[in-house]
C-alpha cells in the first residue's frame, strides 16, 4: 500500500461519461474511487445507489470506497456489497447500533469504515476503533461537493491520529471535503493519510488527469 491514498469522488464527475471519467482518474494514478451515497434524509441531497456502484465496478479495477450518507444504513449493506463495494463507511450519527453495523459490514467481506460529521466529537469512536479499517473525518458538512474546507476539523484529525497510535491501529485516517493543493499539507500535518477529492480532480481546468497529478505531486513532495 502507498503511504498516502488519493480517492477521487465521482460526485463532481460528468455522469454522462462516468466510465471515461473514472478511467482517466485510474490512468492518472488514483488509488481508490470514492462514491457518495446520499438519501435526501440524513443529508439534504440525493445521489446514487447500488445500481451505479455496480456500473462503476465494471469501469475500474480500483477499490470502490463507498461513503454512506443514509439513515439506517444496515438496510442496504448487502446490496452495496453485492454491487462490488470494497469499503463501506457509515456515519456514527446514523447508527445507534454502530458496533453491530460494523460487524455486519465485515461479515459481508467488505472493509468497514466509520465517519464523523464536523460537529461530532472523536470520543464516540473510542469503543469501536478495533472494528474499523478506516476512520473518515468530514472536513465539510456532508451533502455537497465544492464546499470550503473547515479548518477547525484539523484538531480532531490530530486527536484521532493519537487514538489510532495509542491503540496500535493500522486504520486509514481519511478526510473528505475541500481537499485541494493548499489544504492537503495541513491535513497531512494533522495526521491524515487518505484523501477524498471531488472538485479538485473532476473540475480541474486542465482535466481529470491533471487534477490527479497535481494532488499526487503534493503528496509525493511532503
Ligand atoms: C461531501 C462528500 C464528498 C465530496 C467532496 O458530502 O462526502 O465526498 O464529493 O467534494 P469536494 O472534494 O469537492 O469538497
Ligand atoms: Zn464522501
Amino acid at each position: 500500500m502507498p503511504p498516502f491514498i488519493l480517492a477521487p469522488s465521482i460526485l463532481s464527475a460528468d455522469f454522462t461519461r462516468l466510465g471515461a471519467e473514472i478511467a482517466a482518474a485510474e490512468q492518472a494514478g488514483a488509488d481508490w474511487i470514492h462514491l457518495d451515497v446520499m438519501d435526501g434524509h440524513f443529508v439534504p441531497n440525493m445521489t446514487i445507489g447500488p445500481l451505479v456502484v455496480e456500473a462503476c465496478r465494471r469501469a475500474t479495477h480500483l477499490p470502490l470506497d463507498v461513503h454512506l450518507m443514509i439513515e439506517q444504513p444496515e438496510r442496504y449493506l448487502e446490496a452495496f456489497a453485492r454491487a462490488g463495494a470494497d469499503r463501506l463507511t457509515v456515519h456514527v450519527e446514523t447508527c445507534p447500533h454502530l458496533h453491530r453495523v460494523l460487524q455486519q459490514v465485515r461479515d459481508l467481506g467488505v472493509k468497514p469504515g466509520v465517519t464523523l460529521n464536523p460537529g461530532t466529537p472523536a470520543i464516540l469512536l473510542k469503543e469501536i476503533l478495533p472494528l474499523v479499517d478506516l476512520v473518515l473525518v468530514m472536513t465539510v458538512n456532508p451533502g455537497f461537493g465544492a464546499q470550503p474546507f473547515l479548518p477547525e476539523t484539523l484538531t480532531k484529525i490530530t486527536e484521532i491520529r493519537g487514538m489510532l497510535t495509542t491503540s496500535n491501529s493500522p486504520a486509514w485516517l481519511q478526510v473528505d471535503g475541500g481537499v485541494a493543493e493548499n489544504t492537503l499539507p495541513l491535513m497531512v500535518a494533522a495526521g491524515a493519510n487518505a484523501f477524498v477529492a471531488g472538485n479538485a480532480v473532476f473540475k480541474h481546468p486542465q482535466g481529470v488527469k491533471e487534477g490527479v497529478r497535481v494532488l499526487k505531486n503534493v503528496l509525493a513532495e511532503l
